[in-house]
């Protein structure tokens, strides 16, 4: 192996950066060559290429977002787009592809590969932290960070006014990023895809809060399981004189200044994806499992199904009382 393709690819994530900054210094550490593709899978289909060097990445470590630029393109799902994308990586002369993202640039890896044989890496990257086979995905602990600070803030008026407030978080069809959150944050209740709750179990919750002398209380919306103002709306209807409001956290939790955590994970991740090319893998994931680094099969990571953690829900539950 000469070359390696680096993309980024769907949802973008902080730490995306730092990722993009160890793949091409460990890459050129070991005298391969670096070719940035702009734009995730779409950019490999335009053929929309740049040489990186060390240089290129300076300057990045603490930026948010992606200098390669990203892009959800659904085409690369069909075969012919594909055979354009692997038309590209020979006339670049790319031996092996990086691509950075979440659980759906996972599933077009591993069907890039397996359609075409090219060697590929996936560097997993999502706010949703919803990717088999490892234990966090890059961008997660930043996410998480930015909505427990935005909920901090709301607590401070929810207190103030002694109302119940809806915070609706990302997570796409899963409740990790909810999870999370609604620990760090003090929430009394959280709503989440894989456990929904009906609208009569929540006001129980809350007219018993209300016994027990609270006088406001904090819900975590998934947005997988719901919409906040609609749960807002619900609550005010049920509850006599409740005053409940709701926010709605959206795309800041996209963005910032990527943690300790997450260039650690991303720098890691970056120098054990190209470790792992420059061994011979073809077709796998870079993960973390506990504190060990681990390389993992994507015909396992397409496959498996991360599950949530029931112990964090009975911990939730535990400290609202
Ligand atoms: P994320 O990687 O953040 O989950 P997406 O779900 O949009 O974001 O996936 C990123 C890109 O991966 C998609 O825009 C598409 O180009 C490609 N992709 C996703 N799923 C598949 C699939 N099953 N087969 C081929 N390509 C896919
Ligand atoms: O996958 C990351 C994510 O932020 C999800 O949590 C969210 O549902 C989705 O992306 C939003 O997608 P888009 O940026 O295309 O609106």
């Amino acid at each position: 192996m000469k070359k390696i393709g680096l993309l980024t690819s769907g949802g973008d994530a902080p730490g995306m950066n730092c990722a993009i900054r160890s793949v091409v210094r460990t890459a050129l550490g070991y005298g391969f060559e670096v070719i940035g593709i702009k734009r995730g899978f779409k950019g490999l289909y335009e053929n929309d290429v740049m040489e990186m060097n060390a240089r290129s990445v300076s300057g990045i470590i603490n930026l948010g977002g992606t200098i390669l630029r990203t892009i959800r393109f659904p085409e690369f799902k069909e075969k012919d787009i594909q055979q354009q994308c692997y038309e590209n990586l020979k006339k670049n002369s790319i031996d092996a592809l990086v691509v950075i993202g979440g659980d759906g640039s996972s599933r077009g890896a591993f069907s890039f590969h397996s359609n075409f044989q090219v060697p590929v890496c996936v560097i997993p990257a999502s706010i949703d932290n919803d990717v088999y086979g490892t234990d966090f995905t890059i961008g997660f602990d930043t996410a998480v960070n930015t909505a427990v600070e935005a909920i901090d803030r709301i607590r401070d008026t929810a207190t103030s006014h002694e109302r119940i407030f809806v915070v609706e978080v990302m997570g796409r069809h899963h409740g990790f990023l909810a999870i999370e959150v609604a620990i760090a944050a003090g929430a009394e209740i959280v709503v989440i895809p894989e456990r929904p709750l009906t609208i009569e179990k929540i006001v129980e919750i809350l007219e018993i809060d209300k016994i027990r002398g609270k006088i406001s209380s904090l819900i975590v919306l998934a947005e997988g399981a719901g919409r906040a103002h609609e749960l807002a709306r619900r609550i005010n209807e049920e509850i006599g004189g409740a005053e409940a409001r709701y926010s709605v956290l959206g795309y800041i939790q996209r963005g910032g200044v990527p943690t300790y955590q997450t260039r650690v994970l991303a720098t890691m991740f970056g120098n054990e994806a190209v470790k792992g090319l420059r061994d011979g893998l073809t077709c796998f994931m870079v993960g973390i499992s506990g504190t060990e680094l681990c390389r993992v099969h994507l015909k396992d990571v397409v496959s498996g199904t991360k599950t949530i953690s029931e112990e964090k829900l009975k911990i939730i539950e535990a400290m609202g009382i």
